[in-house]
């Protein structure tokens, strides 16, 4: 019996099925490299190349972030829901951060599963 982070796919994935899909289906982050300490800053996150029809779209957007010298991670930082072809599959999130990390972005393709993708920002 698998554990449920072995279910979770990122563009590393080495299943050749799911190597087909690694393009279109890793959400893609649009954020900066280094912040200020306690300054906003939006995290963008977005697919590209993926159906938006009612039989088979992105469902879901996560934001979480890995935070460097913490007991325990991730922190789960914000959520979307999508409704097929009326939301685009994306999400902006605003993000005041105190201490580097990585954030990972997570989206949910209904015939697809769960993708991953991580950034490292650093705060100064
Ligand atoms: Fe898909």
């Amino acid at each position: 019996m698998k554990k449920f982070s072995e279910l979770l796919y990122s563009y590393e994935v080495e299943d050749k099925l799911a190597i087909s899909k690694r393009e279109t289906h890793t959400p893609k982050i649009e954020a900066p490299k280094e912040v200020k300490a306690g300054e906003v800053f939006p995290v963008r996150i977005y697919i590209e190349g993926h159906p938006n029809t009612v039989q088979h779209s992105f469902r879901w957007i996560e934001l979480y972030f890995y935070e460097e010298g913490r007991d325990f991670n991730p922190i789960f930082v914000a959520r979307a829901e999508l409704t097929p072809e009326i939301s685009e599959q994306e999400a902006t999130f605003k993000v005041k951060l105190n201490k580097s990390g990585v954030i990972y972005a997570v989206a949910y393709c209904n015939l697809h599963g769960v993708w991953e993708n991580r950034q490292e920002i650093k705060v100064g």
